[in-house]
């Protein structure tokens, strides 16, 4: 079939014992987005490093028949070559430098031995055009540069493993946007995300792989979002939000006139005025758009900020000073941030040491004697409740899967007792049914008592888990709801664009 850009037939991978890709087919049509859904562990990325030679050709089973020859590649430059561009997961991305030099690190234009700056300005301006990207060649942006980047190398075949998880909304338009155009050239492009709706918007076909086995390929405009999620855990999800209502009439966090100011720029405010309660047994939802100060607001309290910020902060009654997340931990308040990859993980550990390392003192019995037993029974108990993919507690965390990793991050938190938890974007990355298990969590730790700031961009997910939501708009607090069933994410959206509340 020549309307076939890709096949590829039986491909087996496996890591020292354990096997990541089973028996997977997978064909892409000539010129479609090609969407491919699954649990976290499943085998997407290992399956899109197969075929842009990651992994090269003598480290796996199967056959790729791309362009109707069989492809033999051994490094990423033979893909490339090929016409296989891929934008990993994990960005390999310079978040501060600007566009010009993230496209062209360690590929700079140079000329009689000069890196020649104007050339690769003008090249980037014109990459930037052809993008249609309103944007200067000196900004600071992500995963558009790495699409740039794949495009200034000819790709025929694009892959983008999780390309919107960390973008804004904003962002994510221009992305669509960007899909849209590069598909009316005739780029074929493979997608993989979380993010059902996305996948339903854009993909012309959906291919849902399971415990490294493909489950099904269909055309996704005979899918709604329950067949993908069904065809994922190969069980029938009806609630996605399991909520529990387990709000006390006890205020225990109350913040006062909170302003926080840039780091960078003393004068400029991220924050500008807040104030707000949290009661016990309460899930505070913050939502709003990325940059609206949120993550600002609350990591400051914490203790995470390094620039100026004043303001009052009560726990239980009392004033809190805190100069530093040790503070807020000695006083029952943790912070699991959204940037996991920087803050939460130590690469080469392993997953019971870091899960179980920032906690130590709880399995500490004398000076010299560490509880073992509780603290492998603990790291068991989390590995079975957030069903964590992993051969075992001895794994390295850096071959687990991306949402994998993010669940063990997770896990260290639950660890700790706490009074307050603050989740930052704690779904992100991770698939419907570990949401699914961090939702009962949520539930199952108010029930308790303990209290839950969650700040999310998923609004279904706010609506779905909050008792109450507040909406910031350019560092203000704009809007408060009480969560009902009336309440809808076009009140909280004109609220979060700025609009009136009333
Ligand atoms: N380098 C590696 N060494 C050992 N095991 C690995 C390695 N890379 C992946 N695995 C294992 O292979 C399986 C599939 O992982 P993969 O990263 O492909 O999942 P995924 O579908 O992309 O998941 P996610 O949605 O979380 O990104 C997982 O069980 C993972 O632990
Ligand atoms: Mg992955």
């Amino acid at each position: 079939m020549d309307d076939m850009i890709l096949e590829m037939q039986g491909i087996v991978k496996e890591f020292s014992g354990v096997k990541a890709l089973k028996d997977v087919s997978f064909a892409v049509k000539r010129g479609e987005i090609h969407a491919l859904c699954g649990e976290n562990g499943a085998g997407k990325s290992t399956l899109m490093k197969v075929l842009s030679g990651v992994y090269p050709h003598e480290t796996y089973q199967g056959d790729i028949i791309f362009n109707q020859q069989k492809l033999i590649i051994h490094n990423i430059a033979d893909a490339e070559q090929a016409g296989i561009a891929i934008i990993h997961q994990e960005l390999a991305l310079f978040k501060e430098l600007p566009v010009y030099e993230n496209i062209f690190i360690g590929n700079e234009i140079s000329s009689r031995g000069r890196i020649h700056i104007p050339a690769m300005l003008a090249k980037t301006q014109e990459l930037l055009q052809e993008m249609k990207l309103d944007v200067s060649p000196y900004t600071p942006v992500k995963q558009l540069v790495e699409i740039c980047k794949a495009l200034s190398k000819n790709a025929t075949l694009l892959i983008l493993d999780e390309p919107t998880a960390s973008l804004s909304e904003g962002e994510v338009e221009i992305l669509m946007d960007i899909l849209g155009q590069l598909k009316a050239k005739g780029v074929t492009c493979i997608y993989i995300s979380h993010k059902l709706d996305e996948v339903l918007r854009l993909a012309d076909t959906v291919t849902v792989l399971r415990d490294g086995r493909t489950i099904g390929s269909r055309p996704a405009r005979l899918l709604t979002k329950a067949d993908i999620v069904q065809m994922m855990v190969g069980r029938e999800i009806t609630d996605l939000y399991p909520k529990q209502v387990h709000v006390q009439n006890e205020e225990i966090l109350t913040v006062k006139n909170y302003t926080v100011y840039s780091s960078s720029d003393p004068d400029k405010k991220l924050v500008d005025n807040a104030s707000f309660s949290l009661k016990r047994g309460e899930v505070l939802g913050f939502a709003g758009l990325v940059g609206a100060g949120r993550t600002e607001l609350v990591s400051a309290i914490y203790g995470f900020h390094n620039g100026k910020c004043h303001g009052e902060v009560f726990l239980e009654g009392n004033r809190l000073t805190i100069h530093h997340p040790k503070d807020s931990l000695k006083q029952g308040i943790a912070m699991i941030p959204e940037d996991r990859k920087r803050h939460g993980i130590i690469e080469i550990m392993s997953v019971r040491t870091n899960m179980t390392l920032a906690n130590i003192e709880k399995y500490r019995r004398t000076m010299d004697y560490i509880d073992d037993c509780q603290e492998l029974s603990d790291a068991n108990r989390y590995l079975e409740r957030l069903k964590i993919k992993a051969p075992g507690l001895n794994t390295r965390i850096k071959n687990l899967s991306g949402g994998n990793q993010q669940k063990v991050v997770l896990a260290k938190y639950l660890l700790r007792k706490v009074k307050i938890l603050i989740l930052d974007e704690p779904t992100r990355g991770i698939d419907v049914g570990a949401k699914y298990e961090i939702y009962n969590l949520i539930n199952s730790l108010t029930a308790e008592g303990i209290s839950i700031i969650l700040i999310s961009s998923d609004l279904p997910e706010i609506l779905g888990m909050a008792d109450r939501i507040l909406v910031m708009n350019e560092g203000r607090i704009k809007g408060e709801f009480v969560n009902s069933q009336d309440l809808d994410q076009e009140q909280i959206m004109h609220c979060a664009v700025g609009g009136t509340t009333a």
